[in-house]
């Protein structure tokens, strides 16, 4: 039996269907990269944006081809997009065997056994505590390894679906995060990302007040990790500001492993925009969080995510997201034009902004990002960086990447000692337009 697994959405959704591969072969499937080999089709879905959900339902709808050619196909849409529309797209697509949400993930392998012997169709939403300890198996065993700690978001930040469709914020145990990240250890993984919506929610029981200042689960759980010998580097990804809290950022400013890159949504440097999308900071508690982490972690870089184009969002709102960004001075930044998303509380407002004004202010966002990582690039030649060495170049295979607590690639000659999996030390002798270049020392 050979399956097939297409992931759209974000880092989570890559973790899911990680496992879900894991749960594949354990049942006794090979995973293939071609459609057309496969007797069993997972698209694992996101809904986070409108384009995101026309993108996979085009390549889904492409697949009836294939059904027709072979009946015995068994096609099933999962995630975020599946829970959002349960039943409708089994109506809307007839070539589609199941639907499953993202409570039912871990039911995968009986729902396709299901699917086959009874020859029914099947949409299952409805949320079950059992994926929380489920979707724990890996199957893409590397130097690198994901874990999941949080499911869904209590959040509610009024652009956003994820709430919606991922649920209430629950939080796993910490004996089980402990217990994978071990087993990846032993297996030859040496880095972890840990993966939520909001990580430093982290063991809060869902409650959306940030902690006291010396109160954070999520820090307790990075320092019990730091002390797994073979993990060389711990990232997570992502935080809501406000929880980073005085305890967390001492147990990160003090760590070894804890990387020294945070992403740091933003979303709107506009206090009135950032009120309507209920984020529950200002530009100025932001700039104020930004400067207390800079004070206390060395050599810190920040990413973020932006929203523009938000209901209402005028050109003076703009330019103060435009300022506060080369303020702080972003390495890396995600820029999202908004979508209204069906359910989200924000759909009933006005999409005022008119789409040649998103893109118009997504390229200027996109072009200072552009700016800024040259002279921060250029900055790094001569320096000696710490690398974890990834292996061949997918570009030169002369050359070997790897990449900085900071997370910026370098490309670099290998010498025969070189391993996947490594640390090294490597001088930098060139920039490029978002990677550098350097030898080993
Ligand atoms: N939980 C994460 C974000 C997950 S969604 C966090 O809060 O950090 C990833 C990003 O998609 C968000 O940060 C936001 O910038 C963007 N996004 C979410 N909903 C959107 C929408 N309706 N339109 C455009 N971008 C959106
Ligand atoms: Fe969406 Fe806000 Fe939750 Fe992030 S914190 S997933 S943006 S509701
Ligand atoms: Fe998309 Fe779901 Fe992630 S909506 S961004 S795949 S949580």
């Amino acid at each position: 039996m050979k399956a097939f697994i297409k992931t759209y959405g974000c880092q989570m959704n890559e973790r899911d269907s990680d496992a879900l591969a894991s749960d594949l072969v354990n049942a006794g499937y090979t995973i293939v990269s071609r459609e057309e080999d496969a007797d069993l089709l997972v698209f694992n879905t996101c809904s986070v944006r409108d384009a995101a959900e026309r993108k996979a339902k085009g390549k889904i709808g492409f697949m009836r081809k294939l059904k027709n050619k072979n009946p015995e196909l068994i096609i099933g849409v999962v995630g975020c997009m599946a829970q959002r529309m349960g039943n409708t797209l089994l109506e809307e697509l007839p070539h589609l065997d199941f639907v499953l949400g993202t409570g039912q993930l871990h039911t995968l392998v009986d729902t396709v056994n299901k699917v086959k012997f009874d020859r029914t169709r099947l949409a299952l939403t409805e949320p079950s505590p059992d994926v929380l300890t489920g979707l724990a198996g890996h199957y893409d065993r590397s130097w690198s390894g994901q874990i999941a700690i949080t499911r869904g978001c209590n959040r509610f930040c009024s652009y956003c679906i994820v709430p919606y469709v991922r649920g209430r914020e629950l939080s796993r145990e910490k004996d089980d995060i402990i217990a994978e990240a071990k087993m990846l250890a032993a297996n030859g993984t040496r880095e972890i990302l840990l993966l939520g919506q909001n990580v430093a929610a982290y063991g809060l029981n869902g409650d959306i007040r940030p902690p006291a200042p010396d109160h954070s689960p999520f820090a307790d759980l990075l320092a019990e990790l730091e002390e797994i010998p073979e993990l060389l580097r711990i990232r997570f990804t992502s935080p809501y500001p406000s929880y980073f809290n005085r305890k967390l950022i001492d147990t990160i400013a003090r760590s070894e492993k804890i990387c020294h890159n945070i992403h740091l949504p933003l979303q709107s440097g506009s206090n009135r925009i950032l009120q309507a999308m209920n984020r529950q900071y200002t530009n100025e508690s932001y700039r104020e969080k930004v400067a207390e982490l800079k004070a206390a972690i060395k050599d810190l870089t920040l990413s973020t995510d932006v929203i523009v184009g938000f209901p209402g969002e005028t050109d003076e709102d703009f330019a103060l997201t435009r300022v506060l960004m080369n303020d702080v001075g972003f390495e890396q930044s995600y820029i999202f034009k908004y979508s209204p998303r069906p359910g989200a509380k924000s759909a009933s407002m006005d999409d005022s902004v008119p789409e040649s004004v998103k893109e118009e202010r997504n390229q200027i966002l996109l072009n200072d990002l552009a700016e800024r990582v040259v002279v921060k690039l250029n900055n790094m030649v001569g320096k000696t960086v710490t690398v974890l060495a990834e292996g061949v170049s997918a570009r030169n295979e002369l050359r070997w990447t790897g990449r900085t607590d900071n997370n910026i690639v370098v490309h670099f000659e290998p010498d025969d000692s070189v391993q996947t999996g490594t640390l090294r030390k490597v001088e930098i002798t060139r920039a490029g337009s978002v990677t550098l270049f350097g030898k080993l020392v």
